[in-house]
Parts: C-alpha cells; structure tokens; sequence
C-alpha cells in the first residue's frame, strides 16, 4: 500500500469534505500553505498536544499552527482570559484597557519595543512596519534575504517584486556590497532572526551583526521579522543575537491562536503614527485593529512563555531535533535537521543546510510521502518538513513521534 493510499483509508470524510469545499472554494480553502495533495485533512478539534480530525483521528500535533500555538490547544488560562474579554465586549470603537496591558507587557519584554502598535496579523504588521521606514527615510525600496517570508504584503511576496531588492543570506561581504552600491534607494531591510518558511534555517549572529553596522552607516531601517523567532528566547530573536533593530514585527505566538500581529521600534520612527498632535505623517486605521479579544489571549499566552517555560521548550526541542537526526542515519535515509529552540525543519539532503539554496535540493516526493505516512500513523507536523514543540509536548510525545517515524521510514526507505 502506498502512503497516499494509507493517508486515504484513514480520512475519508476529509476527502468527502474537500470535494464537497472546492464547489465553493477555489481548491477548498482560504490559505494556500496548508494545502497537500491529494486533499487536506479537515481538523475538527484540539485539546493540548493533540488534535482530532473530521474522522475521528487523534493526532499528536508538532504543527501548532505552524508555530502559532505555543502553549497547545485550548490551554485553560488562556480560553479563561479570552472568556473574560468576550463576556466584556468583542471589540470596540475606542482603545482598551487590553492593549494598554499588552502592550506595556511586550515594550517591557523587548528591549528595542519602545512603542508598539497591534494589527490582525503579520502580514500587516510587515506592512506597517515597511510604510513606516519609507516615509522615514524618504527612499522607495526595502530589501530582503534570499529566501525570506514576511507574509503577503505586495513588495515582500516573492522574490522578484519591482521595489524588492533581494541579498545573499550567506554572504555578508556580498549583502553589505549590496546596501552601499543601492543606499539612496533603500528604505529597509527586513530579516528573520529564524528563516521558518524556508525552512526552520539559523543563519550567523555575525552576518546579521553585518547587516547591523551596515544599516546604522546607510540610514537604513533594520527590521527584525519576529514573527516566529519571538518565542526562542524572553526578548526574542534580538536578545539570542545580541543585536538592537530600529523596528521589531511580531505575529503568530502573540495572538494566542486569535488573529493579532504588532510591530514596534524607536520613538522617533512610531511617532509617524501619532495623530495626537495633527494628522499622522503614516496613518494606521483598520476595524479590528487591537482586536482586544486577541489580545487578552495573547496577553495570557505570552504570561505563561516565562523564561523557564522558554527553556523547557528549548530543551524538548534540542532532544527532538536529535532523536530525528538519529532515526533518519538509523534508517539510512540521508536527512539534515535545522532549528533552533523550539523550531525544527528536515531537509531529505545529505549536506549541510546553511541557506535555503542548500535546502533546495532536498526530495520533495519522499518529504511529502514521509508527510502522509506520519499523519497516518498519528503525528502531524506541517507539509513542508517544519514543525514546533509547544509547551504541551514532553518527552513521552517525543518518544511518539521518533517512534511514528522510524516506523514510516522502515516503509518508505527502498
Ligand atoms: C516570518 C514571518 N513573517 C510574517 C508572516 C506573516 O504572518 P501572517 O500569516 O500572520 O500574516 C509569517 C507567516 O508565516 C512569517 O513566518
């Protein structure tokens, strides 16, 4: 039996239901990043690690929504704070008192927040946050690394966008060449800490120490997409890198499953979007901005990622990264694990992953195979090989999940 034909048998009223949602919607959803041939199993529900399907199926969940769900499903502070904001008022024409206490939680938790504003995602606050370093430097482009994901926003999407100038990621002489050669056109440039859509890949501290001095010199804005690299350390990527960025996006852990994104930076660049002294330089209107529902969540879910929660997190994720780099030399399946923290990507390659230009040359047919087979033996991480520990696993789901994939790599190894 193959592995889709397994994958099959085991989720039929997803197929059902696929078939049934592609009559009204193109391809059955609204997010093209969780789609997998030959349909996406349709999730139902969750409850701490785990998360069960339209037929019934549980599953251990090292997804969390591709990173967003830090603490698990339905985690009893965080559905409790999320209660109390519903039984107030879902949101509301004004500011609230949630986003004075989110807010002052994430300028004193972030050493280079030192104003913030919220939005409903990271796409938005991406947005923002590059609005604002144009107006600021008076310069029309931004810039970003090869294989970079910053959400969709027009100039970021892709590589190849005509205000987009893209740099090497692994070649700082190279990048830093670059920003001198085009600095007068150059409003920003924006980096994750973590590359995550490319695949859960650390790059140096000293490439990004580089880009650092670079920009300062230039007048460039330095933007730190923290979007899934905030919840590596209490301060985030810049605290792990020991670097300052002028301005700071933020997304995903910070919602607590709602949608809410933030972004941040020095006071004379958020000033831009002070209307309190005549209209603002940057507006920044929007119906369900500092939707305070999302951020009473997010708010409880940030309280509970304490230090000691973050170094627990860590832990588990050092001992998954390796018990996965075991069972695939076990099983003679040539892998690279990435990651850092709670994050984990496997590339089906042989070689050192240091780039997503090493990445690129990794098995797509046997990753998506290994994919299904997981799911189907009860662990669902994302298609594209990432995944992330969350506060709800330990070392027994651990154990699961080495267990799932030495059992589908004995199938799926020739
Ligand atoms: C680094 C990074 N920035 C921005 C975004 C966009 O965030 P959102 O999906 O909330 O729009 C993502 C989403 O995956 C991301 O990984």
């Amino acid at each position: 039996m193959t592995e889709e034909e397994r994958y099959r048998l085991h989720t039929t009223a997803s197929g059902h239901a696929f078939e049934e949602a592609r009559r009204y919607l193109p391809g059955g959803d609204s997010r093209s990043t969780v789609f997998y041939p030959p349909y996406p199993a349709v999730l139902a529900s969750g409850e701490g690690c785990r998360v069960t399907d339209l037929d019934g199926n549980r599953l251990l969940d090292f997804s969390g929504n591709h990173s967003v769900l830090v603490h698990g499903y339905r985690h009893p502070a965080i559905v409790a704070a999320t209660r109390t904001q519903l039984d107030l008022g879902s949101c509301f024409s004004g500011p609230t008192e949630a986003q004075l206490r989110f807010a002052r939680h994430l300028v004193e938790r972030i050493p280079s927040l030192r104003r913030v504003r919220f939005t409903n995602s990271g796409t938005e606050a991406v947005m923002m946050a590059l609005r604002a370093a144009r107006r600021h430097t008076g310069r029309p482009l931004v810039a970003k690394l090869e294989g970079g994901y910053h959400g969709t926003a027009d100039p970021v999407m892709g590589q190849d966008h005509p205000e987009l100038v893209v740099l090497p990621a692994d070649d700082a002489a190279e990048a830093v060449a670059v920003l001198e050669r085009r600095a007068s056109e150059i409003a920003a440039v924006v980096v994750e800490p973590v590359q995550g859509s490319a695949g859960m890949i650390p790059l140096e501290a000293g490439f990004f120490r580089a880009l650092r001095d670079a920009t300062r010199r230039l007048g460039i804005v330095y933007v730190f997409d923290e979007v899934v690299s905030l919840r590596l350390a209490y301060g985030g990527g810049e605290e792990l890198l020991g670097i300052e960025p002028d301005m700071t996006c933020l997304g995903k852990v910070i919602g607590g499953g709602f949608p809410l994104g933030a972004f941040g930076g020095t006071e004379e660049i958020m000033a831009l979007f002070d209307p309190s002294r005549g209209p603002p330089a940057v507006p920044h209107p929007g119906s369900y901005n500092a939707n305070p529902v999302s951020l009473a969540a997010g708010l409880a879910t940030m309280e509970l990622l304490s230090r000691e929660a973050i170094a627990a997190l860590n832990r588990h994720g050092d001992q998954l990264r390796e018990d996965i780099g075991a069972t695939f030399r076990a099983a003679g399946v040539p892998a690279t694990v990435t990651g850092m923290g709670s994050l984990f990507g496997i590339h089906l390659t042989g070689r050192p992953v240091r780039t997503v230009k090493d990445a690129a040359g990794g098995d797509a047919r046997l990753r998506h195979r290994i994919f299904l087979g997981l799911y189907s033996e009860g662990v669902l991480v994302d298609p594209r090989g990432v995944g992330t520990v969350s506060t709800a696993i330990g070392e027994r789901e651990i154990e699961r999940f080495v267990e799932a994939l030495r059992v589908v790599l004995g199938r799926v190894a020739d």
